[in-house]
């Protein structure tokens, strides 16, 4: 397996000691992303907000600390990155002000229209079924609740080389700015608005129930 495919494949499902070299690295190298992506969404200090594929938990953090007298849920389906963000937040989770589960997106442990934002910072490349797994995504938001999707990947002219050589290296997708969009449209979310950094291969997309 060549470097490359070994780090996408610890990018999917971060493991053990590499895992966590990727996770470290994860948890400095998306925060601007993240920022960037945040910025787009008002958040109030009460707010319920949900982090699916959390991996290290920056960005639990970052959400908990906007919302100060809300709740941060996060979760992640590999156990090492449950077991990661944990101790990220660890002093949060004993306040009762996060927590971090293991599931999957496929099936969220959670009741219906619990959420006011649901965020998805560089994972949904990773996702089983897009399709099915966004739908599951707006059941458990509140009604008004916004989905935040945040990725530094597109399908775009200008990164194709890069982006083709990750494809090739992994199972991820890479979606097209449209397709994605027409793809949350069809699963039933309202006013999707999508912004782009086109010199980074930056996209965001803001979506509501
Ligand atoms: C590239 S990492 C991004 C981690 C984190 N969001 C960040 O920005 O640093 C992708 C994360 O999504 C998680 N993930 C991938 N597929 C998932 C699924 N089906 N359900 C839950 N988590 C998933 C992986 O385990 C990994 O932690």
């Amino acid at each position: 397996m060549s470097e490359l495919a070994r780090r996408l494949n610890q990018c999917k499902k971060p493991v053990g000691d590499q895992g966590k070299v990727v996770v470290d690295d994860m948890n400095e190298r998306h925060y601007e992303l993240t920022g960037w992506g945040l910025d787009k969404i008002k958040i109030d200090k009460a707010y319920k907000m949900l982090d699916i594929g959390c991996g290290g938990g920056r960005t639990v953090n970052r959400l908990s600390k906007a919302a100060e007298e809300g709740e941060v849920y996060g979760i992640d389906y590999s156990s090492d990155c449950v077991r990661w963000a944990s101790e990220y937040n660890k002093e949060l989770i004993k306040e009762g002000r996060v927590h971090i589960s293991e599931a999957s997106v496929e099936k969220l442990p959670f009741e219906d229209n619990k959420f006011d934002v649901v965020t998805a910072v560089e994972t949904i490349y990773f996702w089983p079924n897009v399709e099915e797994n966004i739908k599951e995504v707006n059941r458990v938001l509140k009604k008004g609740g916004k989905f935040i999707i945040i990725n530094e990947i597109y399908d775009d002219d200008k990164f194709r080389e890069r982006n083709n050589e990750f494809a090739k290296n992994s199972n991820m997708k890479i979606y097209s700015p449209e397709k994605l969009k027409s793809l949350l449209k069809n699963a039933g979310y309202l006013n999707v608005e999508m912004e782009i950094k086109e010199e980074n291969n930056w996209i965001c997309y803001v979506s509501e129930k």
